[in-house]
């Protein structure tokens, strides 16, 4: 893939933070990026300047014809669009819906702000084929990003304050045209004090502060292999009950999805469907595969504590990703439930999004694909048309 030109054509919401002249990454090619967002770039210098390549420029015609595919309440030309992580504010998220993309989720948010891991973030992670999620050997994961399918993303889930994200979200929500919806992503935040119950009202008090922007659709992010705090909180499930029914007291009637990673156990991912199908309106899966990642030397690939292990995406998880959706179809069917089922992972062409819908997804997302391709959505459009 040849990289291509910073566009940085589309206007921030005036409350972007303000960062130093970008400091080109020395390691990967020099030249421009096709990317939406660059990954020769700090986090913070994408948030600022982004988005780039093609998906700065102008869009896609919109379709003429009416939505006609039902998810969560809402009319969609196409069941499709990004997921949780590539767009980081309103410039990025109303960019994807111009380029055809009718789902756009906002990169998730917190009740405070919360900086980034440090860059680099987003490297090529050289796999063979399928990852396996229980690999123990490290993975080579490097700045060779021309032709990389499968990279990596260890960013911990940086939010600004919530008096910057509100309006700037308020503004994503209505850049949502007719037969398109801006998904808003949030999580809770571990406290200083007050263990599980103060964890409990963080989620509940950050899915509020959502609702007040107009979301109609929200996503909590129960799945960041990036934060260092051991175990992911999808895999309690008592927990997530919980904190999912405090989260749907705060917002009332506005659906709920969760996002969710990988259940190597079929009988506990049965058990959490069966615990929180009662609550919550729909599953997102997956987030993405944890593996350890080195340099050429051995060494760890992502510097600093804690990111020794960090999540991979894109093609080598797609197998992971479909499997999800075929069990949460099948666990749906069995239990008599309704739930609505977003298939993420590994979409890098309109045929994979085809594999997830006939899996059982009432709507599918990528991210990788989206970095690398910004006329995804137009293709996923032509095919559902
Ligand atoms: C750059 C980047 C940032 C991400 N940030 C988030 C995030 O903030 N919240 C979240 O729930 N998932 C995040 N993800 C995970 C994606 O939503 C998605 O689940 C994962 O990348 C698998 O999809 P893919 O194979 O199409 O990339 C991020 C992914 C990427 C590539």
């Amino acid at each position: 893939m040849v990289l291509l030109g910073d566009g940085s054509g589309l206007a921030g919401s005036g409350r972007r933070p303000k960062v130093p002249a970008p400091t080109p990454w020395a390691g990967l090619a020099s030249g421009t990026v096709t990317w939406c967002y660059d990954p020769r770039q700090s986090y913070e210098h994408n948030l600022a300047h982004g988005p780039s390549g093609p998906m700065a420029g102008p869009g896609v015609p919109v379709p003429e014809a009416p939505p006609r595919h039902a998810f969560l309440g809402e009319m969609l030309h196409s069941p499709f669009g990004i997921a949780a992580g590539p767009l980081l504010d309103s410039a990025y998220t109303t960019a994807a819906l111009r380029h055809g993309f009718d789902i756009a989720a906002y990169k998730t948010v917190r009740s405070a702000a919360h900086a980034s891991h440090p860059f680099p973030n987003t490297l090529a992670v050289h796999v063979r084929g399928r990852l396996e999620a229980d690999r123990a050997e490290p993975l080579l994961a490097d700045s060779e990003l021309e032709h990389a399918t499968s990279i990596s993303n260890s960013f911990g889930v940086p939010s600004q304050d919530p008096d910057a994200w509100q309006p700037d979200m308020a503004q994503a929500v209505a850049a949502a045209g007719d037969g398109q919806l801006l998904l808003a992503s949030f999580q809770g935040t571990r406290q200083r004090s007050g263990g599980m119950a103060a964890y409990t009202a963080d989620h509940a008090a950050t899915a509020r502060l959502v609702a007040e922007t107009g979301a109609r659709v929200l996503e909590m992010n129960l799945s960041c292999p990036n934060e260092g705090t051991g175990a992911l909180l999808c895999f309690d499930t008592a927990a997530v009950a919980r904190i999912a029914g405090a989260v749907k007291d705060a917002i009332g009637d506005l659906p709920l999805v969760l996002k969710l990673a990988y259940f190597r156990d079929d009988a506990a991912l049965r058990a959490f469907v069966e615990a929180t199908a009662g609550i919550v309106d729909g599953y997102a899966a997956i987030n993405t595969l944890p593996a350890r990642l080195v340099d050429r030397d051995g060494g760890p690939a992502l510097p600093g504590e804690g990111r020794e292990v960090a999540g991979v995406c894109g093609d080598a998880i797609r197998w992971a990703g479909l499997e999800m959706t075929q069990r949460l179809a099948r666990h749906r069917e069995e239990l008599g439930q309704a739930f609505a089922i977003v298939g993420v992972g590994g979409v890098l062409d309109a045929s994979h999004y085809a594999s997830y819908r006939a899996a059982g997804a009432d709507a599918v997302m990528c991210a990788t694909g989206a970095m690398l391709d910004a006329g995804l959505g137009r293709s996923v459009r032509a095919l559902d048309s």
